[in-house]
Protein backbone atom coordinates (compact mmCIF):
# COMPACT_ATOMS: atom_id res chain seq x y z
CA UNK A 1 0.00 0.00 0.00
CA UNK A 2 2.66 2.20 1.29
CA UNK A 3 4.42 1.72 -2.25
CA UNK A 4 1.28 2.59 -4.55
CA UNK A 5 0.68 5.80 -2.27
CA UNK A 6 4.40 6.66 -3.08
CA UNK A 7 4.31 6.08 -6.82
CA UNK A 8 0.72 7.66 -7.11
CA UNK A 9 2.62 10.78 -4.87
CA UNK A 10 5.35 10.94 -7.55
CA UNK A 11 3.64 10.15 -10.44
CA UNK A 12 0.60 13.29 -9.51
CA UNK A 13 3.91 15.24 -8.66
CA UNK A 14 5.77 14.60 -12.04
CA UNK A 15 2.53 15.90 -14.03
CA UNK A 16 1.75 18.62 -11.92
CA UNK A 17 5.54 19.86 -12.87
CA UNK A 18 5.07 19.35 -16.48
CA UNK A 19 1.90 21.25 -15.99
CA UNK A 20 2.65 23.75 -14.36
CA UNK A 21 5.90 24.59 -16.14
CA UNK A 22 7.82 27.56 -14.89
CA UNK A 23 6.48 29.22 -11.79
CA UNK A 24 6.02 32.31 -13.75
CA UNK A 25 3.05 31.15 -15.79
CA UNK A 26 1.17 30.19 -12.23
CA UNK A 27 -1.19 27.40 -13.43
CA UNK A 28 -3.72 26.70 -10.50
CA UNK A 29 -2.91 23.28 -9.06
CA UNK A 30 -5.11 21.04 -6.87
CA UNK A 31 -4.09 21.87 -3.36
CA UNK A 32 -1.99 19.07 -1.94
CA UNK A 33 -3.78 17.14 1.00
CA UNK A 34 -1.03 16.79 2.97
CA UNK A 35 1.99 17.92 3.88
CA UNK A 36 3.84 15.49 2.48
CA UNK A 37 2.34 15.85 -0.27
CA UNK A 38 3.15 19.25 -0.68
CA UNK A 39 6.93 18.41 0.55
CA UNK A 40 6.61 16.06 -3.13
CA UNK A 41 5.52 18.84 -5.19
CA UNK A 42 8.54 20.90 -3.88
CA UNK A 43 10.95 17.82 -4.33
CA UNK A 44 10.30 18.15 -8.08
CA UNK A 45 10.28 21.53 -8.13
CA UNK A 46 12.53 23.95 -10.00
CA UNK A 47 11.34 27.30 -8.11
CA UNK A 48 13.89 26.09 -5.41
CA UNK A 49 17.07 27.30 -7.25
CA UNK A 50 18.29 30.75 -8.40
CA UNK A 51 18.41 29.88 -12.26
CA UNK A 52 14.39 28.07 -11.65
CA UNK A 53 16.34 24.95 -13.38
CA UNK A 54 17.75 22.72 -10.96
CA UNK A 55 15.25 20.86 -8.25
CA UNK A 56 16.12 18.25 -5.57
CA UNK A 57 14.89 15.76 -8.07
CA UNK A 58 17.59 16.87 -10.57
CA UNK A 59 20.13 15.01 -8.57
CA UNK A 60 18.30 12.97 -6.38
CA UNK A 61 15.70 11.25 -9.33
CA UNK A 62 13.47 9.15 -8.21
CA UNK A 63 13.51 6.29 -10.94
CA UNK A 64 17.07 5.11 -9.12
CA UNK A 65 16.13 5.07 -5.57
CA UNK A 66 16.21 9.09 -5.44
CA UNK A 67 20.30 9.06 -6.10
CA UNK A 68 22.09 10.14 -9.31
CA UNK A 69 23.50 7.65 -11.70
CA UNK A 70 26.78 9.79 -11.99
CA UNK A 71 30.15 10.26 -9.48
CA UNK A 72 29.12 14.04 -9.28
CA UNK A 73 25.86 16.31 -9.76
CA UNK A 74 25.03 19.17 -11.47
CA UNK A 75 23.91 22.18 -9.96
CA UNK A 76 22.89 25.44 -11.28
CA UNK A 77 24.66 26.84 -14.19
CA UNK A 78 26.23 22.99 -14.81
CA UNK A 79 28.87 23.38 -11.81
CA UNK A 80 30.16 19.99 -10.16
CA UNK A 81 29.85 19.41 -6.46
CA UNK A 82 33.03 17.37 -4.95
CA UNK A 83 30.69 14.71 -3.54
CA UNK A 84 28.26 12.25 -5.02
CA UNK A 85 24.57 12.15 -4.67
CA UNK A 86 23.68 9.59 -1.81
CA UNK A 87 19.58 8.14 -2.21
CA UNK A 88 17.22 10.27 -0.20
CA UNK A 89 15.60 7.00 0.09
CA UNK A 90 15.18 5.09 3.87
CA UNK A 91 16.50 7.95 5.88
CA UNK A 92 13.20 8.47 8.38
CA UNK A 93 14.94 6.24 11.50
CA UNK A 94 18.54 8.11 11.14
CA UNK A 95 19.80 11.20 12.40
CA UNK A 96 23.41 11.87 11.01
CA UNK A 97 23.30 13.54 6.91
CA UNK A 98 25.58 14.47 4.37
CA UNK A 99 28.92 11.94 3.76
CA UNK A 100 30.64 13.66 7.02
CA UNK A 101 27.13 13.92 8.88
CA UNK A 102 27.40 17.86 9.32
CA UNK A 103 23.31 17.96 9.49
CA UNK A 104 21.39 15.89 12.46
CA UNK A 105 17.95 15.93 11.08
CA UNK A 106 16.42 16.09 7.62
CA UNK A 107 14.97 19.57 8.04
CA UNK A 108 18.30 20.93 8.91
CA UNK A 109 19.86 18.97 6.02
CA UNK A 110 17.07 20.45 3.32
CA UNK A 111 18.56 23.56 3.26
CA UNK A 112 21.91 22.39 2.86
CA UNK A 113 21.60 21.90 -0.90
CA UNK A 114 18.91 25.04 -1.50
CA UNK A 115 21.60 27.48 -0.40
CA UNK A 116 24.70 25.71 -1.56
CA UNK A 117 26.27 28.16 -4.53
CA UNK A 118 27.38 24.91 -6.35
CA UNK A 119 23.63 22.88 -6.27
CA UNK A 120 21.10 25.64 -6.18
CA UNK A 121 22.03 28.59 -5.18
CA UNK A 122 19.13 30.30 -3.31
CA UNK A 123 19.15 32.29 -0.40
CA UNK A 124 16.55 30.46 1.77
CA UNK A 125 15.00 33.89 2.38
CA UNK A 126 14.45 33.98 -1.18
CA UNK A 127 13.27 30.54 -1.76
CA UNK A 128 10.30 31.90 0.95
CA UNK A 129 9.75 34.94 -1.33
CA UNK A 130 9.32 32.91 -4.07
CA UNK A 131 6.82 30.45 -2.27
CA UNK A 132 4.82 33.41 -1.73
CA UNK A 133 4.77 35.40 -4.36
CA UNK A 134 3.31 32.09 -6.09
CA UNK A 135 -0.10 32.08 -5.79
CA UNK A 136 -0.15 27.88 -5.94
CA UNK A 137 2.24 27.78 -3.08
CA UNK A 138 0.88 30.49 -1.13
CA UNK A 139 -2.44 28.96 -1.15
CA UNK A 140 -0.95 25.59 -0.41
CA UNK A 141 0.81 26.55 2.67
CA UNK A 142 -1.65 28.81 4.00
CA UNK A 143 -3.96 25.49 3.85
CA UNK A 144 -1.60 22.94 5.27
CA UNK A 145 0.30 25.12 7.94
CA UNK A 146 -2.08 28.36 8.62
CA UNK A 147 0.58 30.60 7.91
CA UNK A 148 2.81 31.83 4.40
CA UNK A 149 5.93 29.83 3.46
CA UNK A 150 8.50 30.70 5.91
CA UNK A 151 12.04 28.81 6.63
CA UNK A 152 10.29 26.36 9.12
CA UNK A 153 7.36 25.19 7.27
CA UNK A 154 9.00 24.76 3.55
CA UNK A 155 11.81 22.30 5.25
CA UNK A 156 9.02 20.38 7.63
CA UNK A 157 7.71 19.88 4.39
CA UNK A 158 10.86 18.60 2.33
CA UNK A 159 11.72 16.50 5.27
CA UNK A 160 8.14 14.91 6.09
CA UNK A 161 8.04 14.22 1.93
CA UNK A 162 11.27 12.49 2.84
CA UNK A 163 10.16 10.47 5.67
CA UNK A 164 7.63 8.92 3.69
CA UNK A 165 10.54 7.34 1.04
CA UNK A 166 10.93 3.86 2.95
CA UNK A 167 11.39 0.84 0.72
CA UNK A 168 10.71 -2.62 2.34
CA UNK A 169 9.25 -4.31 -0.68
CA UNK A 170 12.47 -6.60 -1.44
CA UNK A 171 13.41 -10.38 -1.69
CA UNK A 172 15.47 -9.99 1.44
CA UNK A 173 12.15 -8.48 3.71
CA UNK A 174 10.40 -11.60 2.19
CA UNK A 175 12.78 -13.74 2.90
CA UNK A 176 13.11 -12.66 6.61
CA UNK A 177 9.76 -12.96 6.81
CA UNK A 178 9.82 -16.17 6.39
CA UNK A 179 9.42 -16.86 2.57
CA UNK A 180 12.70 -19.30 2.38
CA UNK A 181 12.53 -19.13 -1.22
CA UNK A 182 12.43 -15.11 -1.69
CA UNK A 183 16.20 -15.61 -2.61
CA UNK A 184 19.05 -17.50 -3.85
CA UNK A 185 20.83 -19.88 -2.43
CA UNK A 186 23.97 -18.10 -3.39
CA UNK A 187 22.15 -15.12 -1.98
CA UNK A 188 21.84 -17.10 1.38
CA UNK A 189 25.37 -18.08 1.33
CA UNK A 190 26.34 -14.33 0.31
CA UNK A 191 24.15 -13.57 3.70
CA UNK A 192 26.43 -15.23 5.93
CA UNK A 193 30.13 -14.15 3.99
CA UNK A 194 28.27 -10.32 4.48
CA UNK A 195 28.00 -11.34 8.05
CA UNK A 196 30.86 -13.28 9.02
CA UNK A 197 33.53 -13.60 6.53
CA UNK A 198 33.12 -10.27 4.93
CA UNK A 199 33.15 -8.54 7.67
CA UNK A 200 30.49 -5.85 6.37
CA UNK A 201 28.07 -6.84 9.20
CA UNK A 202 30.88 -4.71 11.73
CA UNK A 203 29.42 -1.96 10.02
CA UNK A 204 26.28 -2.44 8.00
CA UNK A 205 23.39 -3.80 10.18
CA UNK A 206 20.16 -2.66 11.21
CA UNK A 207 17.03 -2.83 9.08
CA UNK A 208 18.60 -0.22 6.85
CA UNK A 209 22.16 -1.80 6.99
CA UNK A 210 23.87 1.46 8.55
CA UNK A 211 25.02 1.55 12.23
CA UNK A 212 24.74 5.49 12.22
CA UNK A 213 28.22 6.04 12.79
CA UNK A 214 31.75 7.14 10.77
CA UNK A 215 34.54 4.87 9.93
CA UNK A 216 37.39 5.56 7.36
CA UNK A 217 37.43 2.76 4.79
CA UNK A 218 40.49 3.76 3.17
CA UNK A 219 39.61 5.99 0.95
CA UNK A 220 41.73 9.19 2.29
CA UNK A 221 45.68 9.28 1.47
CA UNK A 222 46.17 13.10 1.25
CA UNK A 223 47.37 12.80 -2.15
CA UNK A 224 44.77 12.03 -4.82
CA UNK A 225 41.91 10.88 -2.46
CA UNK A 226 41.62 14.24 0.11
CA UNK A 227 38.46 14.78 1.11
CA UNK A 228 39.02 14.37 4.66
CA UNK A 229 35.35 13.49 5.66
CA UNK A 230 34.03 13.72 9.20
CA UNK A 231 37.11 15.66 9.92
CA UNK A 232 36.27 18.79 8.14
CA UNK A 233 33.27 18.94 11.04
CA UNK A 234 34.85 17.83 14.19
CA UNK A 235 38.58 18.49 13.45
CA UNK A 236 39.13 15.75 15.70
CA UNK A 237 42.50 13.90 14.56
CA UNK A 238 40.77 10.56 14.86
CA UNK A 239 38.19 11.55 12.12
CA UNK A 240 40.25 11.81 9.26
CA UNK A 241 38.88 9.80 6.36
CA UNK A 242 35.61 8.93 7.95
CA UNK A 243 32.85 9.32 6.50
CA UNK A 244 29.19 8.32 7.19
CA UNK A 245 28.15 4.37 6.49
CA UNK A 246 25.71 4.48 5.02
CA UNK A 247 22.87 2.11 4.30
CA UNK A 248 22.72 -0.15 1.68
CA UNK A 249 18.74 -0.46 0.92
CA UNK A 250 18.39 -0.25 -3.18
CA UNK A 251 22.47 -0.48 -3.28
CA UNK A 252 22.40 -1.87 -6.40
CA UNK A 253 19.93 1.00 -8.34
CA UNK A 254 22.67 3.91 -6.70
CA UNK A 255 25.67 3.45 -8.48
CA UNK A 256 28.35 4.72 -8.87
CA UNK A 257 29.43 4.28 -5.06
CA UNK A 258 31.43 6.01 -2.05
CA UNK A 259 31.63 10.05 -1.21
CA UNK A 260 33.32 10.62 -4.60
CA UNK A 261 31.83 7.84 -7.02
CA UNK A 262 34.90 6.26 -7.40
CA UNK A 263 34.02 2.68 -8.13
CA UNK A 264 31.13 2.19 -10.71
CA UNK A 265 29.75 -0.96 -9.84
CA UNK A 266 29.22 -3.73 -6.90
CA UNK A 267 31.77 -6.05 -7.78
CA UNK A 268 34.20 -2.84 -8.15
CA UNK A 269 33.28 -2.18 -4.53
CA UNK A 270 33.63 -5.86 -3.56
CA UNK A 271 36.88 -6.08 -4.77
CA UNK A 272 38.16 -3.12 -2.99
CA UNK A 273 36.74 -4.81 0.53
CA UNK A 274 38.72 -7.83 -0.62
CA UNK A 275 41.93 -5.90 -0.44
CA UNK A 276 41.73 -2.46 -0.32
CA UNK A 277 45.40 -1.83 -0.15
CA UNK A 278 45.91 -3.06 -3.99
CA UNK A 279 43.67 -0.42 -5.13
CA UNK A 280 44.43 2.52 -2.61
CA UNK A 281 48.25 3.31 -1.61
CA UNK A 282 49.47 4.82 1.63
CA UNK A 283 45.78 5.00 2.89
CA UNK A 284 45.63 7.02 6.36
CA UNK A 285 43.82 6.37 9.65
CA UNK A 286 42.36 3.23 7.92
CA UNK A 287 39.75 1.33 10.14
CA UNK A 288 42.12 -1.95 11.62
CA UNK A 289 38.98 -4.42 10.63
CA UNK A 290 40.00 -3.81 7.35
CA UNK A 291 43.59 -4.40 7.71
CA UNK A 292 43.91 -7.69 6.43
CA UNK A 293 43.03 -9.13 3.08
CA UNK A 294 39.39 -10.98 3.27
CA UNK A 295 41.10 -14.00 0.69
CA UNK A 296 37.21 -14.27 -0.95
CA UNK A 297 36.99 -16.58 -3.26
CA UNK A 298 35.65 -15.59 -6.77
CA UNK A 299 32.26 -17.97 -5.43
CA UNK A 300 32.03 -16.11 -2.54
CA UNK A 301 32.70 -12.56 -4.13
CA UNK A 302 29.51 -13.77 -6.51
CA UNK A 303 27.15 -14.64 -3.61
CA UNK A 304 27.40 -11.79 -1.57
CA UNK A 305 26.74 -9.62 -5.07
CA UNK A 306 23.44 -11.96 -4.99
CA UNK A 307 23.05 -11.15 -1.47
CA UNK A 308 23.29 -7.07 -2.61
CA UNK A 309 20.93 -7.43 -5.18
CA UNK A 310 17.96 -8.61 -2.64
CA UNK A 311 18.47 -5.37 -0.86
CA UNK A 312 16.13 -3.78 -4.11
CA UNK A 313 12.95 -2.74 -3.75
CA UNK A 314 10.27 -3.98 -6.43
CA UNK A 315 9.49 -0.50 -7.89
CA UNK A 316 13.42 -0.13 -8.62
CA UNK A 317 13.97 -4.06 -9.98
CA UNK A 318 13.95 -2.51 -13.69
CA UNK A 319 16.62 -0.32 -13.20
CA UNK A 320 18.99 -2.65 -10.74
CA UNK A 321 22.54 -3.58 -11.96
CA UNK A 322 23.15 -6.96 -12.63
CA UNK A 323 26.92 -6.73 -11.34
C1 LIG B 1 23.24 19.45 -7.42
C2 LIG B 1 22.84 18.17 -6.87
C3 LIG B 1 21.94 18.13 -5.65
C4 LIG B 1 20.75 18.82 -5.44
C5 LIG B 1 20.08 19.83 -6.34
C6 LIG B 1 20.26 18.37 -4.16
N1 LIG B 1 21.11 17.44 -3.62
FE1 LIG B 1 20.85 16.41 -1.91
N2 LIG B 1 22.73 15.77 -2.00
C7 LIG B 1 23.61 15.98 -3.04
C8 LIG B 1 24.95 15.60 -2.65
C9 LIG B 1 26.20 15.68 -3.52
C10 LIG B 1 24.86 15.15 -1.31
C11 LIG B 1 26.02 14.72 -0.42
C12 LIG B 1 26.76 16.00 -0.01
C13 LIG B 1 27.72 15.83 1.14
O1 LIG B 1 27.71 14.80 1.80
O2 LIG B 1 28.49 16.77 1.40
C14 LIG B 1 23.44 15.24 -0.94
C15 LIG B 1 22.91 14.83 0.28
C16 LIG B 1 21.55 14.82 0.56
C17 LIG B 1 20.94 14.14 1.68
C18 LIG B 1 21.67 13.34 2.74
C19 LIG B 1 21.57 11.86 2.49
C20 LIG B 1 22.36 11.06 3.47
O3 LIG B 1 22.35 9.83 3.37
O4 LIG B 1 23.01 11.62 4.37
C21 LIG B 1 19.59 14.39 1.61
C22 LIG B 1 18.52 13.91 2.57
C23 LIG B 1 19.37 15.26 0.48
N3 LIG B 1 20.59 15.47 -0.16
C24 LIG B 1 18.16 15.83 0.14
C25 LIG B 1 18.06 16.88 -0.78
C26 LIG B 1 16.94 17.79 -0.89
C27 LIG B 1 15.71 17.79 0.01
C28 LIG B 1 17.21 18.64 -1.93
C29 LIG B 1 16.38 19.81 -2.43
C30 LIG B 1 16.04 20.83 -1.47
C31 LIG B 1 18.51 18.24 -2.47
N4 LIG B 1 19.00 17.21 -1.73
C32 LIG B 1 19.09 18.83 -3.58
C33 LIG B 1 23.27 16.50 -4.27
C34 LIG B 1 22.16 17.30 -4.49
C1 LIG C 1 34.83 -0.47 8.89
C2 LIG C 1 33.44 -0.29 8.51
C3 LIG C 1 32.95 -0.90 7.21
C4 LIG C 1 33.06 -2.22 6.80
C5 LIG C 1 33.76 -3.37 7.50
C6 LIG C 1 32.35 -2.29 5.54
N1 LIG C 1 31.86 -1.07 5.19
FE1 LIG C 1 30.86 -0.62 3.49
N2 LIG C 1 30.99 1.36 3.93
C7 LIG C 1 31.53 1.88 5.08
C8 LIG C 1 31.65 3.32 4.94
C9 LIG C 1 32.17 4.30 5.98
C10 LIG C 1 31.21 3.63 3.65
C11 LIG C 1 31.19 5.01 2.98
C12 LIG C 1 32.56 5.33 2.46
C13 LIG C 1 32.62 6.56 1.58
O1 LIG C 1 31.59 7.18 1.36
O2 LIG C 1 33.69 6.91 1.11
C14 LIG C 1 30.79 2.37 3.04
C15 LIG C 1 30.25 2.26 1.77
C16 LIG C 1 29.80 1.08 1.21
C17 LIG C 1 29.14 0.96 -0.06
C18 LIG C 1 28.80 2.13 -0.98
C19 LIG C 1 27.41 2.62 -0.73
C20 LIG C 1 27.06 3.82 -1.56
O3 LIG C 1 25.87 4.07 -1.71
O4 LIG C 1 27.96 4.52 -2.07
C21 LIG C 1 28.85 -0.35 -0.26
C22 LIG C 1 28.14 -0.97 -1.44
C23 LIG C 1 29.38 -1.08 0.88
N3 LIG C 1 29.94 -0.17 1.75
C24 LIG C 1 29.30 -2.45 1.05
C25 LIG C 1 30.07 -3.14 1.98
C26 LIG C 1 30.33 -4.56 1.92
C27 LIG C 1 29.78 -5.52 0.88
C28 LIG C 1 31.18 -4.84 2.96
C29 LIG C 1 31.81 -6.15 3.31
C30 LIG C 1 32.64 -6.77 2.28
C31 LIG C 1 31.40 -3.59 3.67
N4 LIG C 1 30.73 -2.59 3.04
C32 LIG C 1 32.22 -3.46 4.79
C33 LIG C 1 31.91 1.16 6.20
C34 LIG C 1 32.21 -0.19 6.17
Amino acid sequence: MKRIALIFLIVSTIIFVRCSGSQEEEATFELPVTKEELGGRLFLDPILSSDGKVSCASCHIPAYAFADTVALSKGVGGQLGSRNTPSAMNLSAHDIFFHDGRAESLEQQAAGPIENPVEMNLPISEAVKKLSSNKNYLAAFKKLYNEAPNRDNLLDALASFERTLETSNTPFDKFMHDDTTAISESAKRGQKIFNIKGKCFDCHFGPDFTRDDFKNIGLYNGKDLNDVGRYGVTKDTADIGKFKVPGLRNVAVTAPYMHNGMFKTLTEVIDYYNEPQKFVKGSINMDTTMLTPLNLTDQDKTDLLEFLKTLTDEQFKGVAKNK
